[in-house]
């Protein structure tokens, strides 16, 4: 194996590559290009792209290594016009000093007081349902965690229907809803389709509406506990233009990933009814009543549920990176400029870490494993690895065990078509019915 060839992969088309395998089902084309082997290399959208399989590999570019990589260019093209220079999309000097500004409002202590919101809001969402009638559980669950994210942004007083924020939201990610990817991604950018007239109108709107509230809040010197507020009080100043792509990028980053993973443990438990027993017995044992953040640490199986879930179906279903000079790994060279994938889903299903990895076995979590660290990785790692992760898991449990505690859900449909877009999408409406326990 010479350093600098190109390493094994699958045979694509002259100009295409493989772009065409790739677009009809990701997920599956990468589970077959992982057999390859540990490098393996294949062409999308005119990228030359070295996918990584081993764990080891994993860890090293997103950890010591990581400076030898930056975000890929594709992504980070992508998501400016939805969060500016917000954490998830800068480099260098900004994204360290941002990060730095902004991690203590993620801290678990901060964490703790937002618990009492993420209850409140998966009432809420109990209290929308009627016996029998069924729901799209995605919508629903859509909704509660933009409830849940607003609220612990800018404190309770927003009013997001009246703002109306809900149908901004929804509007803006509309282009990127899996049955919306061919106009997306194939309809050149200065096409006015209707959608996208739509997108960019939500999305001035929804940066006024952050604009709005941060000038009323510039003047006001309330004492308040919100993310918002940490941002304005922070050490390290931060210009009105950056904290609104702050609070961008928490919109973007942090209600979707959660609100899917949350449809995917309803799905989960609705064909695993031992495990949803399971969940049960535990809420009956730990709840004294309403749920509480010290409730999460006496969870164990409702945080196996969650991470297992996950596990199957990670929101970020890859990690992008583009090397800023040549790297060698594994006997090979990743050019500087070319697109490295580090597939999450593959690693999350590879049968080397995973005794029958198709199966839902929250079990699989309770007591020691052994298993590299980065067999797993829903939350990335290294020095980027997600800021929202204590805060997800947190709103994840609370969720799961305020609502399973008085209802379960009966699936509509049979099989969950899955569709591998920015996020990782269920193409089947969720359609469930609900029974209250
Ligand atoms: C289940 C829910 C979530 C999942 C699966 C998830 C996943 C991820 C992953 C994989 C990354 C790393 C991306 C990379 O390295 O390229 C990331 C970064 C990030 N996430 Fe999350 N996330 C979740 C929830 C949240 C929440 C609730 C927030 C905020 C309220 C959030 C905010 C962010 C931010 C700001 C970054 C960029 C961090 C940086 O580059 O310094 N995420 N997330």
């Amino acid at each position: 194996m010479a350093t600098g060839t190109t390493p094994p992969g699958p045979d694509g088309l002259p100009l295409i590559g493989n772009t065409h395998q790739w677009a009809r089902d990701p997920c599956a084309f990468r589970e077959r290009a992982a057999d390859y082997g540990r490098v393996v290399g294949f062409e999308i959208m005119g990228w030359d792209a070295y996918m990584l399989t081993e764990p080891g590999d994993i860890e090293a570019v997103l950890t010591d290594e990581h400076g030898r990589f930056e975000k890929h260019d594709e992504s980070t093209e992508q998501l400016e016009e939805f969060v500016g220079q917000g954490l998830l999309n800068s480099e260098g000097e900004l994204w360290e000093r941002q990060r730095e500004a902004i991690q203590p409002a993620f801290f678990m202590e901060q964490i703790k007081r937002y618990g009492d919101i993420m209850v409140d809001r998966a009432e809420a969402a109990v209290d929308r349902l009627s016996r029998g009638v069924s729901v799209d559980v995605q919508e629903q669950m859509l909704r509660t965690t933009l409830e849940i994210l607003v609220e612990c942004m800018f404190g309770e007083d927003i009013d997001l229907e009246a703002r109306g924020l809900y149908d901004a939201v929804e509007a803006v990610q509309e282009p990127l809803q899996p049955a919306n990817q061919p106009v997306t991604f194939l309809v050149p950018d200065w096409v006015p389709v209707p959608m996208r007239r739509r997108a960019q109108r939500a999305q001035a709107h929804i940066e006024r509406e952050i604009d709005d509230i941060l000038r009323e809040r510039r003047w006001s010197d309330s004492d308040r506990n919100d993310l918002l507020a940490m941002l304005l009080n922070s050490d390290a100043p931060m210009s009105d233009q950056q904290i609104r792509d702050e609070m961008l990028t928490f919109l973007f980053a942090g209600h979707e990933t959660t609100a899917l993973t949350l449809t995917y443990v309803w799905d989960l438990l609705s064909r695993t009814p031992d495990a949803e027993a399971r969940l049960h017995e535990e809420l009956d044992d730990v709840l004294a009543g309403r749920p509480t953040v010290e409730d999460v640490f006496a969870f164990e199986y409702t945080e196996a549920v969650v991470r297992e879930a996950m596990r199957l179906y990670p929101a970020a279903h890859e990690i992008r990176r583009q090397p800023v000079e040549d790297v060698e790994i594994g006997g090979y060279t990743l050019p500087e400029g070319s697109l490295v994938v580090l597939p999450t889903w593959v690693l999350h299903r590879d049968e080397r870490f995973w005794d029958e990895p198709e199966q839902f076995r929250p079990e699989r979590w309770l007591g020691d494993a052994d298993r590299p660290a980065f067999a797993y990785f829903p939350f990335g790692g290294g020095p980027r690895r997600c800021i929202g992760q204590q805060f997800a898991m947190t709103e994840a449990q609370l969720v799961v065990a305020t609502m399973a505690d008085r209802v379960t859900f009966e699936r509509e449909y049979d099989d969950l078509e899955l569709s591998a877009a920015v996020t990782l999408q269920p193409k089947t409406t969720v359609q469930m019915r609900p029974r209250f326990r």
